[in-house]
């Protein structure tokens, strides 16, 4: 006990100067709400530093000092490299005071380990501290972000279904009378000119319709072949196939058969390719697309690849966004849609680019 006497003895003696040469270096910003309590925390480590000498202080306790300081730092906004910076010259200041005392080092090797204990303890619990506050302050961000955007979604879902209904009535109602002028007047030029583009724009504006919760869940359900509904889609996008000159390849095998909403995967499926096309315009030749499917245990997973131009890594996430587009003339809600579909087949969607290669891969359950 003698030494520790003599060292604690020693410390009181010059806590002045140990106080002055850790002010001198310690970093405080002038914004700082707590700049008066920075020095007093200083004395503060003083304090704890003398009674851990003379009886080593219990974790708990450091903890509980370590986590109020670290609340401190966190609302005075400080960041954590100046407040462990400002911990560690403490500790060398003292360190340094501590050695040129008169206690023998035999003795003094013992009570450093303790010192040291005790600064590691408390910067572990101060860092733990001050991270979980930060991340947690970061979760609550998230979340109201992510609160707002699904708002503004939803009022997106209900703004698309009334706008649809208002267009799709009279659409219905010209694609019908282009029937009939078609059956009275067979030799009639531009009808199918007509009639493509009219299918395109409902194709367009039924796009929307899928932002409505609403629709997703009217439509009704049926088992069947994945390669159908893709064959189906094909016919539909057949000029723009022939128009940029790409060679698709099917290789989905038969008896891919799923359950759900044959016309929604249709969609999925077209947006996918029609993506894929714009992407091929951007290459001279050789222009690509492959479609392989596989039965995997109870789901089936369909790769549509391209060998266009490559999605940047940081990309590919953002754009199943709604309204990210890199088009023109993009509206951005292609993927958006699909990846809603998807979800709501209980499937995945995920995308891998690189040089070569495009890949859109679709999971989905067998039936
Ligand atoms: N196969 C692909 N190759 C390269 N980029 C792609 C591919 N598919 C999608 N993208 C990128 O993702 C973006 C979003 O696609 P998405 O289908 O959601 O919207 P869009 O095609 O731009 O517009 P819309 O589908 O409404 O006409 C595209 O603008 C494009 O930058
Ligand atoms: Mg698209």
């Amino acid at each position: 006990m003698i030494a520790q006497n003599q060292l604690v003895d020693y410390l009181d003696q010059n806590l002045d100067e140990y106080l002055n040469s850790w002010k001198r270096r310690v970093r405080i910003s002038d914004d700082d709400i707590y700049k008066d309590k920075v020095v007093a925390n200083g004395k503060l480590m003083y304090q704890l530093v003398r009674t851990n000498i003379v009886d080593p202080i219990d974790e708990n306790k450091i903890a509980e000092l370590a986590k109020q300081i670290a609340r401190e730092r966190v609302e005075a906004n400080i960041n954590i490299g100046d407040f462990i910076y400002n911990v560690n010259l403490g500790r060398s200041v003292l360190f340094d005071h501590m050695t040129r005392s008169d206690v023998s080092s035999d003795d003094l090797l013992p009570i450093l380990q303790s010192f040291n204990d005790l600064f590691d303890t408390f910067a572990y619990h101060a860092v733990t501290e001050y991270t979980k506050i930060k991340s947690d302050e970061l979760q609550e961000k998230i979340s109201y972000i992510d609160e707002t955007h699904q708002e503004k979604l939803s009022i997106l879902g209900q703004m698309s279904s009334s706008f649809v209904h208002e267009f799709r009535n009279p659409l219905t109602a010209i694609m019908g009378f282009v029937a009939i002028l078609r059956k009275e007047n067979p030799e009639m030029k531009y009808l199918d000119v007509i009639e493509h583009e009219l299918k395109q724009l409902n194709f367009r504006i039924s796009q929307f319709l899928h932002v409505s919760k609403k629709e997703i869940d009217g439509v009704e359900e049926e088992e069947f072949e994945v390669g159908e509904v893709f064959n189906d889609m094909i016919d539909f996008i057949y000029p723009s196939v022939v128009d940029v000159d790409v060679h698709i390849s099917n290789n989905i095998p038969k008896g891919l058969r799923i359950f759900g909403q044959k016309d929604k995967i249709r969609q999925v499926l077209l947006n996918i390719v029609m993506n894929s096309i714009d992407a091929l315009k951007e290459i001279q030749r050789n222009r690509k697309i492959n479609l392989f499917g596989e039965k995997l245990k109870g789901e089936m997973k369909l790769h549509i690849s391209n060998n266009g131009p490559a999605i940047p890594e940081k990309k590919l996430d953002t754009i199943f966004e709604p309204f990210y587009t890199t088009k023109e003339l993009g509206t951005g809600i292609g993927l958006y849609v699909c990846q809603k579909i998807i979800q709501n087949h209980n499937g995945q969607i995920s995308c891998k680019s690189d040089q070569d290669e495009t890949t859109f891969t679709i999971t989905l359950p067998l039936c």
